[in-house]
């Protein structure tokens, strides 16, 4: 039994999130995590909100609360939709909790005394009636380079440029609007990432699990040389800066920079899950993270959107390395690329696309997991279009899974009393598909070993194809006509298969993996994903459920979804 920890990348606290933020880390981890517990391995999977930063203190400010409030309201609002989704998060935490506060400060100390931190003095936009220091995005003006009125300080929505406040030409503050500015000197803490560029070089050299895509970006950030970095912003909600326990001196308004505490939150969520172990429960945060402390064996696996993969191959890795203490380095990183909507990204911003909590209001969680499993932005950008939607259910889960689950139980409880019948020997057909199970069995464990979603689901819907053209080679219900026993054989095979099929389904669509498991009363210790433990050939998979055993059907799988739904969504959210 191995020990794998996943984190998928933190979703900002701002606004439940849509279906590319779900694609592109939380629902991949999942179904890894899954599948890694079907194989009877011991997997810890952390994830949290990321609630620091400017977006969340503006979001808050929109919403006419306290950062806290508006927090602790979203966080609950996006721990609600994860488990809509069937996320089945270890924990899903909070970066504003204690653990990484504390976590935070200790990484800063450490990185401090080891040479890697410095104060140093920098230029920076100062409001008068604010009475305070303004971080970038509180800073608006014109734009140096085009002209546009209302560029924000770190970047200009209209050519694109990214500016330092200090350049804008008649600035105001974004706070009051007040044009009373000056650009005054003061203090911020620099993390001196050139220091380890060597360090990081050599430590991404090493890193054999990663996939292409992480590779060429950890590359790219390395060759383009590991700039010294600023860690504190001018803002009160964040993690205080402190030094050795204290505030620390002039940085008394001042927290560290969002990127700084959410990765941290990682190893802070594993400590509140932690935390929360119940009566006569042992959770040790700390054998997950420190190698010293058993952490030498855990597998760690991250997922996140290609935006990401900068921060956690350098950036992250320059605290855990520069901290020099034992901490559990990223093993395998998997990254996605876009999921689009109509030739554009989805949108938290612009509100485009359709989000979490929308998509529950139309259709139950596998629909959506499985279309977005199966259409993952993997090896390039994925397009999500209602047309496309609509074909893959229809085809994948209302045709060739639900059809098959529903047509052999319906049979089997018609014609054979609602049991697995007990007569009649295996011929041809069930040679042949146990041949196809011997062959497309092992290849669907090994996508998922790799993380190659894609394949994983195609290698899912090919083996409950395959499902399907065994039954129209063995026609239980035409030879039963003339030759019952025979009959007989062609559904004792398809219930077998039809318990194969929501075995196997389960990482990807958990809910209608476990209708068809209940119905066929599959007990817990037979759900596994090891296939052929002991001496069991794939064979024997087709004649598993003991003869004679009551079954039922199950409800309805799928339904198809209609033109005139299609029609209504495509009005509703745009598209098409
Ligand atoms: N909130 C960030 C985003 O959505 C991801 C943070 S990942 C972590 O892009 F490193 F902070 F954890
Ligand atoms: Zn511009």
């Amino acid at each position: 039994m191995a020990r794998i920890l996943i984190t998928s990348a933190l979703p900002y606290i701002n606004g439940v999130k849509h279906l590319g933020n779900l694609a592109g880390s939380m629902l991949p981890a999942d179904v890894y995590a899954r599948f890694q517990r079907l194989r009877g391995h011991d997997v810890l999977y952390i994830c949290a909100t990321d609630e620091h930063g400017t977006p969340a203190e503006l979001a808050a400010k929109a919403a006419g609360q306290t950062p806290d409030d508006y927090c602790k309201e979203q966080h609950k609002i996006q721990r609600e939709v994860g488990k809509g989704f069937k996320l089945s998060y270890d924990w899903f935490g909070r970066s504003s909790s204690r653990p990484n506060n504390e976590l935070t400060q200790a990484f800063a100390d450490k990185l401090e005394d080891n040479g890697l931190i410095e104060e140093r003095t920098s230029r920076q936009v100062y409001s008068i009636d604010d009475k305070r220091f303004l971080p970038d995005r509180y800073v608006e003006g014109t734009c140096p380079h085009c002209g546009y009125e209302k560029a924000r300080g770190d970047q200009c929505d209209n050519c694109g440029r990214l500016l330092d406040p200090v350049d804008l030409k008649d600035p105001y503050s974004a706070v009051s609007g007040s044009k009373k500015i000056e650009i005054r000197d003061t203090q911020h803490l620099f993390l001196l990432q050139s220091k380890m560029q060597d360090r990081i070089r050599a430590w991404v050299d090493a890193a054999d699990h990663w996939p292409q895509l992480t590779k060429s970006i950890a590359y790219k950030w390395l060759d383009e040389g590991l700039q010294d970095r600023s860690i504190t912003r001018d803002l009160a909600w964040g993690v205080p800066v402190t030094r050795n326990g204290k505030p620390r001196p002039g940085f008394e308004n001042k927290v560290y920079y969002v990127w700084f505490d959410a990765p941290i939150e990682y190893i802070g969520a594993t400590w509140e899950w932690s935390s929360a172990a119940g009566e006569g429960e042992t959770r040790d945060w700390r054998s997950w993270w420190r190698t010293d402390e058993g952490a030498d064996d855990v597998t760690y696996v991250q997922f996140m959107g290609k935006d990401n993969v900068a921060f956690h191959t350098v950036s992250f890795p320059v605290t855990i390395l520069g901290s020099q203490e034992p901490w559990k380095l990223v093993d395998k990183l998997k990254a996605f690329n876009w999921l689009t909507w109509y030739g554009g990204k989805f949108s938290t911003s612009e509100k485009r696309g359709v989000f979490m909590d929308q998509a529950l209001e139309l259709l139950p969680s596998d629909y959506w997991r499985w279309y977005l499993i199966a259409n993952s932005p993997e090896g390039s950008d994925a397009a999500f279009t209602w047309q496309n939607f609509q074909s893959t259910i229809n085809s994948d889960l209302a045709n060739v899974l639900g059809n098959f689950v529903n047509r052999i139980t319906k049979y089997a409880g018609s014609k054979f009393h609602g049991q697995v019948p007990k007569d009649g020997e295996r011929g041809e057909a069930e040679a042949w598909m146990a041949k196809e199970l011997e062959t497309r069995l092992p290849l669907l464990l090994q996508h998922y070993e790799d993380m190659e979603f894609r394949k994983a689901a195609a290698e899912t819907r090919a083996i409950w194809a395959a499902g399907n053209e065994y039954l129209t080679k063995a026609e239980p219900w035409v030879k039963y006509k003339t030759d019952v026993d025979a009959a007989a054989v062609g559904v004792r095979t398809g219930l077998n298969l039809a318990a194969l099929f929501g075995i196997i389904a389960q990482p990807i669509i958990p809910d209608a993996a476990q209708k068809i498991l209940t119905a066929l009363n599959i007990p817990e210790q037979a759900r596994s994903l090891n296939f052929t433990s002991g001496d069991r050939s794939y064979a024997d998979l087709l004649d598993a459920l003991p003869r004679g055993m009551e079954i039922s059907a199950p409800d309805v799988l799928f339904a198809k979804i209609e033109d005139a739904q299609v029609e209504d969504w495509t009005a509703r959210f745009g598209g098409g």
